[in-house]
């Protein structure tokens, strides 16, 4: 038995272990966030393929059966490998799952037009996931995307809600609906953007709604769990919350607590 992994670049994949920890609060969780290496919305496929690789390795070696790659970046660029490629030869049992397909899947009951925007980095943005899953499920949805480089840094450096996070924001935006002005329907595809969530409803127009999806990734956890009573018993259920990151771990709590609403102490370790 062990706790649910749940890896990020940085403090992103704390938004979505919010939502785990507020839905699932009875398992245990092993938070692991690459934050000496991140931002990886900017890295090859290749370096975020490995890096990722390095970071199922460390969580399978600290007993987690079941990991959630909570990075948009990470799950478009390095999971299918991981799950195909990779997972048979490390441990067949065990089970890695990413954020991109339960947000997909969600899409369908929050469209009314069939018309999505996607907000991510460059990397999850030029890997086209988005469209490529959105479109397996809704052939006739039409998907815009947009890449925010400038986002992860803003939030990393405490930028929130300021002149030039709303700039940034606002430029984003405007380059969104410049490619559709229907959109009724914009999905948060990076894990940090809910940290700026009120600077993004207040740029994207009234008569399109703004998705976090760590609520819809959590549900779809919780869904899995209940398919899936084998890894279901293999999961610790101590209600617990360890947080560990490359960075040093000071530098990461003070950060992290904004995110988590809680406090938060960390270790410091090495992939
Ligand atoms: N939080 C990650 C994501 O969901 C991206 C952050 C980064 O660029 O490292 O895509």
């Amino acid at each position: 038995m062990g706790p649910i992994g749940v890896f990020d670049s940085g403090y992103g994949g704390l938004s979505v272990l919010k939502e785990f920890a507020a839905l699932l609060p009875n398992y245990d969780y092993l938070y692991l966030g690459d934050n000496a290496r991140a931002p990886y919305g900017t890295r090859s496929f290749d370096c975020v393929y490995e890096f990722t690789l390095q970071a199922v390795k460390h969580l399978f070696a600290e007993g987690c059966p079941l990991v959630i790659i909570a990075c948009n970046t990470a799950s478009a660029k390095a999971l299918r490998s991981i799950q195909q490629r990779d997972l048979p030869g490390l441990d067949p049992t065990r089970r890695v799952l990413g954020v991109i397909r339960p947000t997909a899947e969600a899409v369908g009951q929050l469209s009314h037009n069939g018309k999505i925007g996607i907000f991510g980095t460059p990397g999850t943005v030029a890997s086209g996931s988005y469209d490529i899953e959105i479109k397996k499920l809704y052939p006739d949805f039409e998907v815009y995307s947009q890449g925010c480089p400038l986002w992860v840094p803003i939030v990393e450096n405490m930028e929130i809600g300021t002149p030039g996070a709303k700039y940034f924001v606002k430029k984003y935006t405007d380059a969104l609906f410049g490619k559709c002005a229907d959109i009724d329907t914009v999905i948060l595809g990076c894990t940090h953007y809910p940290l700026l969530y009120d600077d993004i409803r207040e740029a994207v127009p009234e008569t399109a709604q703004v998705v976090s999806q760590g609520a819809i990734v959590a549900n779809s956890l919780a869904d899995y769990l209940r398919r899936h009573p084998e890894m279901e018993q293999r999961l610790s259920k101590g209600g617990s919350i360890t947080y560990t990151t490359t960075e040093h771990p000071d530098k990461f709590s003070d950060l992290a607590e904004i995110f988590m609403s809680r406090p938060v102490t960390a270790t410091r370790v090495e992939l």
